[in-house]
């Protein structure tokens, strides 16, 4: 009886030691510090996260959080404002672009919960289709499309539509669209936005992380003018999936996520200092997911990550440049991130659309494909920094 007691307290023990494992600021204390001596950090700035970013990035906070706070990393040590997201001062974190894009309808809608009708979503027709069923799903009016004619946003529809509806309104815009990788005019869809009264939401799933990029940044201006962003580190931040974020401007509206869980949060342990994570997130378990996120940029630091950035847009530009040269290939434009759409000259649609079959059968290629300007096209979205054209075509 005295030995199972024995086992139940120390098993007890493991138990209790291993939350204070999961928050240790500094990912080198778990080799050094017997865990018994490690202190249960304090967040530094509880708003800004749904977990595990205020506790591991006690001294390196993200590039999102604006405010003042910094990015450190690698020995170097950057202002956050440089990101462009300075007067962000919120960012939860989420599995993905989809359900990025989800909270932000979410947001919107109770920021304007009892309005009649709801808040309406307005989009390009160049939006990521994520957004379409977000507001399907959270039982929004249906989605008023805006014309996207050269892949982008026309502000001037974007006016007109903006001039007609009535009621609480969402403009979601694309900075790095998922065909060609182009970003919708947000300067003048943000001052559209200011006009109309509408709320922005930027869906920066893809082009995000040019934020990273001294040479690159400045083609997101605009994008600090949103209520919510959409950030997805698996696709511009070489991270593994699930690296979602939303960034969102006003930390209050974070409040409706507010929610109570004894065995979480109860109101003595917060009131005693715990740390309630519970209302920063529709997720429970998922807080170790930042880990990832946190070491990198603990290793690369923003410069890092801004030329792997800076890498694979010149990659995109010479694979571009070797299209545009070639006979036997037409390219559809210069790229503006790393999205390079082609297509043999001459070729059906249906015939691009078998070329591409074939090298993923062959295991020769995995590319994309798109349809613009009413054509079929191959997309090559060049995600490794490293090969140079030198390596093209492998051996
Ligand atoms: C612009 C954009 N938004 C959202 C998403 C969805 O991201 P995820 O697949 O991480 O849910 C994508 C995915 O390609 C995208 O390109």
């Amino acid at each position: 009886m005295k030995s199972l007691r024995m086992h139940a307290i120390a098993a007890a023990a493991v138990l209790l030691t291993l939350p204070a494992l999961a928050q240790v600021s500094d990912y080198h204390d778990i080799k050094t510090t017997p865990l018994h001596q490690i202190q249960q950090p304090q967040p530094k700035r509880v708003q800004l996260a749904n977990g595990m970013v205020i506790f591991l990035m006690e001294d390196h906070e993200l590039p999102l959080i604006g405010g003042g706070a910094r990015i450190r990393g690698g020995g170097r040590d950057v202002p956050a404002d440089k990101s462009g997201l300075a007067g962000l001062l919120g960012s939860a974190w989420r599995t993905g672009g989809t359900e990025s894009n989800q909270l932000a309808l979410l947001l919107a809608r109770e920021a304007h919960h009892g309005a009649h009708g709801g808040v309406r979503l307005v989009h390009g027709a160049n939006a990521h289709h994520s957004l379409h069923r977000a507001a399907w799903l959270l039982g929004l009016p249906d989605p008023v499309v805006v014309p996207a004619p050269a892949g982008t946003m026309d502000p001037a529809a974007l006016d007109e539509a903006l001039t007609k509806l009535c009621g609480p309104l969402i403009v979601a815009a694309t900075a790095g669209t998922t065909d060609a990788g182009l970003i919708d005019p947000l300067p003048e869809i943000a001052d559209l936005c200011a006009t109309h009264g509408a709320r922005l939401h930027i869906d920066a799933a893809y082009g995000g992380g040019l934020l990273f990029s001294d040479r690159h940044r400045h083609k997101l201006d605009g994008l600090q003018r949103a209520d919510t962003i959409t950030l997805d580190l698996h696709k511009l931040g070489w991270q593994p999936v699930a690296a979602g974020l939303l960034a969102v401007k006003n930390p209050d509206d974070l409040a409706v996520l507010q929610h109570h869980a004894d065995y979480l949060n109860a109101d003595d342990d917060t009131e005693a200092g715990l740390p309630d994570l519970l209302g920063r997130s529709l997720r429970t378990t998922r807080r170790p997911d930042i880990l990832k996120i946190a070491v990198t940029l603990k290793t690369l630091g923003r410069e890092g990550l801004g030329a792997l950035v800076d890498q694979v847009c010149a990659r995109a530009a010479e694979f571009a440049d070797l299209i545009a040269t070639h006979p036997g290939f037409e390219l559809y434009d210069r790229p503006t991130i790393s999205t390079v759409l082609f297509r043999p000259t001459e070729a059906t649609d249906d015939a691009v659309a078998a070329v591409r079959r074939t090298l993923l059968h062959q295991g020769r290629a995995v590319l994309g494909r798109a349809t613009l300007d009413g054509r079929r096209w191959l997309k090559a979205t060049l995600p490794t920094p490293t090969p140079g054209p030198t390596t093209w075509p492998p051996s």
